[in-house]
């Protein structure tokens, strides 16, 4: 369970990017955060995850308050990033290792997880290769893999099922359901609505900082009974 209260981000002197959001995401759901390009959806994961200092609010993860006790609080989540640009220097294998050290993950369990996964996501051949040869896709891959290896109780992905092929986005997909259906949250951003469908428990949408709708994606479609999925979010995310 994720709660955020008053969650407020100003970047700068007056560059209001989330703007006093109070919200709960909770366990055993999958949840759609939706919201056209520049909404806020990654400053709020990133502050979610501490990446990013709140300028006003609280966050708590599983009852863990991200402000006072990060330690604690970090242990409850994996993120995935929408930029997957990051460690290009070493291989594969070696980030996966880098990060099970960290978490402290079971040698022999990560060897399993390792199977199972880079299997799932067609990543076995490759894992030896630096991830600078990676293509973006590959390394958005091995980004997800580095996360479900230390199988946090939160997963927290930032426009995952961007760039990714079918195969692996449906993969991932399934692995979201699984973990959800254990009983674990799972967070997840995009700015298209589409995505949403089928996947989602429920969804919030944002906008210019704030939330606009906060519920089932058929409870939205309901209130909106003549209009397609596209024209509904236009409507919700325009000022009209
Ligand atoms: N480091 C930053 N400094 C100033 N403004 C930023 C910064 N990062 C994001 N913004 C602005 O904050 C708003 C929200 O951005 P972001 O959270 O990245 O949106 P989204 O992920 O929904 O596309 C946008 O207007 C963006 O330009
Ligand atoms: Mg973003």
């Amino acid at each position: 369970m994720i709660e955020l209260r008053n969650l407020t981000k100003v970047y700068g002197k007056d560059k209001v990017a989330v703007d006093d959001i109070t919200i709960t995401f909770p366990s055993g759901s999958i949840i759609g955060f939706i919201g056209p390009n520049g909404a806020g959806k990654t400053t709020t994961l990133k502050m979610i995850c501490g990446i990013l200092q709140p300028t006003k609010g609280t966050i708590t993860l599983n009852n863990i308050d991200i402000q006072n006790n990060p330690i604690e609080a970090k242990k409850q989540f994996g993120f995935v990033f929408d930029n997957p640009d990051t460690f290009l220097s070493l291989k594969g294998i070696e980030y996966i290792d880098f990060i099970a050290q960290i978490y402290k993950v079971n040698p022999q369990e990560k060897n399993e997880r390792l199977v199972k996964l880079s299997s799932d996501f067609e990543m076995e051949d490759v894992l030896n290769d630096r991830i600078a040869t990676y293509s973006h896709g590959m390394r958005q891959k091995i980004m997800i893999i580095a996360v479900l290896i230390h199988n946090p109780s939160i997963w927290l992905l930032d426009e995952p099922l961007t760039g990714l092929d079918p195969q692996a986005a449906f993969k991932l997909k399934e692995l979201m359901k699984e973990h959800a259906a254990q009983g674990n949250t799972v967070l997840f951003s995009t700015h298209v609505l589409e995505v949403a469908e089928k996947l989602c428990d429920s969804i919030a949408i944002i906008d210019k900082g704030v939330i606009k709708y906060e519920g089932t994606l058929n409870q939205l479609k309901n209130s909106y009974p003549e209009k397609s999925l596209e024209d509904i979010f236009l409507k919700v995310t325009s000022n009209a």
